[in-house]
């Protein structure tokens, strides 16, 4: 099992909480997303028999859902809005800067595994675009030089 007994002890609290099995897919893949920092075939084989739904629906709606990655990414994955509010404020400008700042592409990971970074729909902050979400976190009203300092910051942690 890649899902700790505290990863599916979660899954099956929350999946309770829902009348229609399939609706659980969605909370077990961020618990999943929490611990392993992607879902994958072998995710959704173990989440399908902690929710008791076909593998097959977990794969299909994994089709739809871009917001979790499906393969291994970076230490921290920066996923840049993309979209007509935060495209309007610069999000494009943004893109290249923190390209050319990773020295990466997008839809590339820097060699030492830090960061990933790819584009990404609405992430519903759009009145405090642009915006960039790392990992789990929201990061708005964003510049090149608050870019900067957020890679920079995330650089120099140590966890
Ligand atoms: S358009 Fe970027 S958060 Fe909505």
């Amino acid at each position: 099992m890649i899902l700790t007994e505290d990863s599916i002890a979660k899954i099956k609290a929350k999946a309770v909480r829902y009348p229609r099995k399939k609706s659980a897919i969605l909370p077990a893949w961020t618990v999943a997303y929490r611990q392993i920092g992607h879902v994958d075939e072998a995710i959704y084989k173990e989440i399908s028999k902690v929710i008791g739904v076909p593998m097959v629906e977990i794969a299909e709606a994994a089709t739809f859902y871009t917001m979790f990655p499906k393969k291994p990414r970076g230490k921290y994955l920066l996923q840049v809005c993309n979209n007509i509010s935060c495209a309007l404020r610069g999000s494009d400008s943004m893109i290249t800067h923190l390209e050319n700042k990773l020295d990466i592409k997008l839809g590339e990971t820097t060699d030492d595994n830090q960061f990933s970074l790819i584009a990404v729909e609405c992430l519903g902050a759009c009145a405090t675009a642009p915006m960039v979400q790392v990992n789990m976190e929201y990061h708005e009203n964003l510049d090149a030089t608050k870019l900067d300092k957020l890679i920079d910051d995330l650089k120099a942690k140590k966890d």
